[in-house]
């Protein structure tokens, strides 16, 4: 009984000399761990406040929250008062087995310390449903939300699995330059980047901006892709990939555009369409793999939560797979691979072409297609991820290379359910002459991509690469429908807040 009594004081005093130093756990490590009735150290945010004595914490460790339960001898009247959504608060306590619904541990609360209050009246997240545009209007306090702290922790998966997969297959990661002298895509959709004052830019004798004076002594933007640097350094280091931001001046103001998105372009020396194609396919069923192994409690919350918007929709328009199901189908199943020309068999003679349903009609054969057309083909004919290759010529960029009938390119895009173009990518002309012939029939200057061309004068070789849309890629792993919403802070027309 002694011994018994001298450990278990001896322990007290052990823990109250470390209380201060005591290191502080996660909600999530909490969650998870069995060891009841132990001193333990949580600071968070507060979501609900209870019958004035159970408080749901959360730190974004994740999408759970921990009950915490405050016991009103050790906590004063005026700290209970302060403990409201929002507050940030530091709670120590014992972890014991729940007895309550929805959890199996809770902490006992013997400590309670207001960080950070929070004013309820002025504090816009509050527990209850929020609609999308106006956590948009509070993107900098909108990650205090379960679907948006889902959504960001499974970007920040992705993106690591992202890395992991060209590391563990001997990639090597290359920083291209954000500001750059040329248009890769050549779409003209750049926002430039100079020091001039506005309508205060020197003037040269044509009485054009004289860009000589400006900066960098030359007319420079933001990329739009790194794909040709990227191009360059496959030439020496045999496989790389660049996983960057891009910008694009394109008005497009859709569900699935930005006008910041990050791109991954991995670009391979040796490889030819077919084993671009292959990349492609394995890279996105490898990093989905990844999520579904490592973040099934946000993938669960996100399926869930897509399950309840599907059901505010007619019953037409409702998807009949959930969320993990699609993912797991494109893990489990082959891409379909058609060409543009099969493809556009296809579309001319659906039903909704014949019966004028399209906004763009297919008619004839070099038509650029239309989200409206890809998403038909993957959603409605093929119902699977599907590669198309081989477009025609004149509606791709430069550096594609030429098939032999010299009307069509070696191009792909992987159009996804729900997305449509997940990637675009080629394999790309490594002949000089025809990458020359091909400049000068667009008027791009060979002065201004003398170093691109230089990769082909010096020991050419086959090679080719794609590029990813990350953002697309974290909309379909969370069934997100806005790209607005798996960026913290987008960039779209006319808006460039926070
Ligand atoms: O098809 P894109 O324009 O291809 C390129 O830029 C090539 N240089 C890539 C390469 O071969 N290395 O863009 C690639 C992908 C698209 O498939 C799409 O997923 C995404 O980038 N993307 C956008 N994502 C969000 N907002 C936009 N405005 C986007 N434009 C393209
Ligand atoms: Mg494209």
């Amino acid at each position: 009984m002694l011994t018994y009594l001298y450990v278990f004081t001896a322990k007290k005093v052990y823990l109250l000399f470390n209380y201060e130093k005591m290191k502080l756990n996660s909600v999530k490590e909490l969650l998870n761990s069995d060891k009841y009735l132990q001193e333990v150290h949580v600071k968070g945010w507060v979501r609900t406040f209870r019958s004035n004595r159970f408080v749901a914490l959360n730190d974004g460790s994740t999408i759970k929250n921990i009950q915490c339960v405050v016991n009103f001898e050790n906590i004063k009247e005026d700290t209970l008062k302060r403990i409201t959504t929002g507050a940030a608060v530091s709670v120590k306590g014992t972890l014991v087995e729940s007895l309550g619904k929805g959890q199996t541990v809770e902490v006992q609360v013997s400590d309670l310390e207001i960080l950070g209050d929070s004013n309820p009246d002025e504090y816009p997240i509050q527990p209850k449903k929020h609609s999308f545009e106006f956590l948009r209007e509070n993107a900098h306090l909108r990650v205090r939300t379960n679907t948006f702290s889902a959504v960001m922790r499974v970007r920040s998966a992705l993106s690591f699995a992202v890395h992991q997969y060209f590391q563990k297959n001997g990639f090597f990661y290359v920083n291209t330059p954000i500001i750059t002298g040329s248009d890769a895509e050549g779409a003209g959709e750049m926002f430039k980047v100079t020091s001039f004052e506005h309508n205060e830019a020197p003037l040269n004798e044509d009485k054009k901006i004289d860009y000589t004076k400006d900066f960098f002594g030359k007319e420079t933007n933001l990329t739009v892709s790194g794909q040709l640097e990227a191009e360059t350094y496959a030439m020496g280091l045999g496989k790389v990939y660049t996983f960057g931001p891009t910008f694009r001046a394109e008005n497009s103001n859709t569900t699935r555009h930005l006008a910041e998105f990050w791109m991954i372009e991995p670009e391979v020396a040796f490889n030819d369409l077919d084993a671009n194609m292959d990349l492609s396919e394995d890279f996105i069923k490898d990093v989905l793999q990844y999520v579904l192994d490592n973040c099934k409690d946000d993938l669960e919350f996100l399926d869930n939560r897509l399950t309840q918007e599907e059901k505010t929709k007619p019953q037409a328009e409702r998807s009949d797979m959930s969320l993990l199901d699609k993912l797991h189908f494109v893990v489990d199943n082959n891409f379909k691979r058609v060409s543009y020309t099969e493809a556009f068999d296809i579309l001319r003679n659906c039903k909704p072409n014949k019966k004028k349903k399209f906004q763009y009609p297919i008619n004839e054969w070099g038509v650029d297609l239309q989200s409206e057309h890809e998403r038909f083909l993957v959603e409605k004919h093929f119902k699977c991820p599907v590669i198309l290759f081989d477009y025609p010529a004149n509606i791709k960029a430069f550096y594609m290379r030429l098939n032999e009938d010299g009307k069509t390119v070696r191009a792909m895009d992987v159009l996804f359910p729900g997305i449509g173009e997940m990637v675009g990518g080629s394999q790309r002309e490594e002949r000089l002459d025809v990458l020359k012939e091909k400049m000068k029939a667009l008027g791009i200057e060979e002065e201004e991509l003398w170093w691109y061309l230089d990769t082909r004068k010096f020991g050419t070789a086959v090679h080719s690469g794609f590029g990813l849309g990350f953002e697309r890629l974290v909309l379909f792993t969370t069934g997100m429908t806005n790209i607005r919403d798996v960026i913290p802070f987008p960039r779209t027309p006319q808006n460039a807040d926070f």
